[in-house]
């Protein structure tokens, strides 16, 4: 085994970073995929956190390559952030980041679009709930075949010529909206900062799909790093609750332009229990103490913009549904510790619509509303000690709830995560092994 993908689960936020960081002990290169700066993927070693947006999250390891790949939206500004605070502290310094150069950009238009977007349909009850990155305006307008690209931000002339013809589309959209239109100024200043902006990424800049090959070639561990979650996905997702990115791990063979045949494993990051930020249909959701309790001691609050994150119960009919979807070999249990205080847990193990069992949640909108979720229910287990390092740690209660959900998702465990730290982890098998 050489080559593995990590990818969410569920609806993003699932503990990827942690998983990430971990693996990459065994890797050479991180190869982030998809997405933007609307992740927020959260390390903590030794009591200290650090949340990577769009860098990999293997950049704690040093000597390992990081790259992002070319199917990402890069905000330059916010990856020019990101690499100063890691050199600040000696992160990053020895050519390890590579940032594919055709990867597209977001502009300060897409943002603003993003927004205006959002506060139209929010009057209406209709908003995604988006980060308001403007991730979704950058992935339309590379659809749209318009889109700047990361190796356009070299290129003064081009670039001009395509944020003009880019604004004048765009014009009516922002009027529609009920948006200001930018003065000439300020998109004379989006161009001179995003070109200063690429003048400082020059030295990251490459072919990362031919990098990333050689890596392969030479039988080098390589980990791909997915961001958001299965459910989030574009095409498979419960759209239009969605992001604008295939997230699956059928997208880390886009993203980086590796052949499926490449892959070795394929890694799903599960919690015990589910959470969700923004809009959309979320079944299993709690809507009382319960559900406050999971925020509360699982710390729900989202990393990129602080929102709380809606709490429910762990969905195995969605999370089935995302094991097929990515050909997952296996799965990664996060937050066990946080379900510790409760009398009961209680899991989805399917779906009843319309009189019909269902075994995976319907995905048209109207339907999954009416659904109804079939629960099965297990005994509390009380408190887990941080310093578990094998399942015969556990109380007996929480074995059994790691048992179950293992028989009920069809795969076998690559680890469960007792806490946030690096090493509060059982590990089970080796990824690349
Ligand atoms: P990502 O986007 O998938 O990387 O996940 P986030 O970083 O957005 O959210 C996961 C949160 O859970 C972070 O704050 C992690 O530090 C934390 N975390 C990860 N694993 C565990 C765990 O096993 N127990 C607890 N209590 N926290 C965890
Ligand atoms: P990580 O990688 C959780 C959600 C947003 C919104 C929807 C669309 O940290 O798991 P977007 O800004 O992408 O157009 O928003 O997707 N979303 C995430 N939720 N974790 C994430 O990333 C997310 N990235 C986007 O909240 O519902
Ligand atoms: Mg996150």
């Amino acid at each position: 085994m050489s080559v593995v993908i990590v990818v969410g689960a569920q609806w993003g936020d699932e503990g990827k970073g942690k998983v990430v960081d971990l693996f990459t002990e065994r890797a050479e290169a991180v190869v982030r995929y998809g997405g933007g700066a609307n992740a927020g993927h959260t390390l903590v070693i030794n009591g200290q956190k650090l949340v990577t947006r769009l860098v990999p999250s293997g950049v704690l390891h040093p000597g390992k390559r990081c790259v992002l790949g070319d199917g990402m939206v890069i905000d330059p500004h916010s990856l020019l952030d990101e690499v100063a605070q890691l050199q600040a502290r000696g992160l990053l310094s020895n050519g390890e980041l590579l940032v594919g150069q055709d990867a597209h950009v977001i502009l300060p238009y897409h943002r603003l679009l993003d927004g205006l977007r959002e506060d139209f349909h929010a009057a209406k009850g209709k908003a995604i709930g988006t980060t308001r990155r403007g991730i979704g305006p950058a992935y339309e307008a590379k659809a749209a075949r318009r889109g700047v690209r990361v190796r356009d931000l070299v290129r003064p002339e081009r670039l001009r010529e395509m944020v003009a013809a880019n604004l004048d589309e765009l014009s009516p959209v922002i009027a529609h909206l009920g948006g200001t239109q930018p003065s000439a100024a300020e998109v004379a200043k989006w161009i001179d900062d995003a070109l200063a902006a690429g003048d400082k990424l020059r030295p990251y800049v490459g072919d990362a799909s031919r990098v990333v090959a050689d890596y392969i070639a030479l039988r080098k561990h390589v980990l791909f790093e997915g961001a958001q979650g299965s459910l989030l996905d574009i095409d498979h997702g419960t759209y239009p609750y969605v992001t604008s990115s295939s997230t699956i791990a059928a997208g880390a063979c886009q993203s980086a332009g590796v052949g499926p045949t490449k892959i070795d494993a394929v890694v799903g990051i599960t919690k015990a229990y589910a959470t969700r930020v923004g809009g959309g249909p979320f079944p299993t959701e709690l809507h009382d103490a319960t559900g406050e309790a999971l925020r509360k001691v699982g710390q729900e609050f989202g990393a990129v913009t602080g929102r709380p994150r809606r709490c429910g119960w762990l969905d195995m009919a969605a999370l089935r549904m995302g094991v097929r979807l990515s050909g997952m070999d296996g799965l990664a249990l996060t937050k066990l510790d946080v379900l510790c205080d409760l009398p009961e847990v209680k899991v989805c193990v399917g779906y009843k619509l319309d009189g019909v069992e269902l075994d995976e949640p319907p995905l048209d909108p109207e339907d999954i509303d009416r659904a109804e979720p079939v629960f099965a229910r297990y005994d509390g287990w009380g408190p887990i000690p941080r310093d578990a390092r094998d399942l015969s740690d556990l109380p007996v209660g929480a074995r059994h709830y790691v048992e179950a959900i293992e028989r009920l998702a069809g795969v076998p465990f690559y680890l469960v995560s007792v806490g946030p730290d690096r090493d509060e982890t059982i590990a089970l098998r080796d990824p690349f092994a």
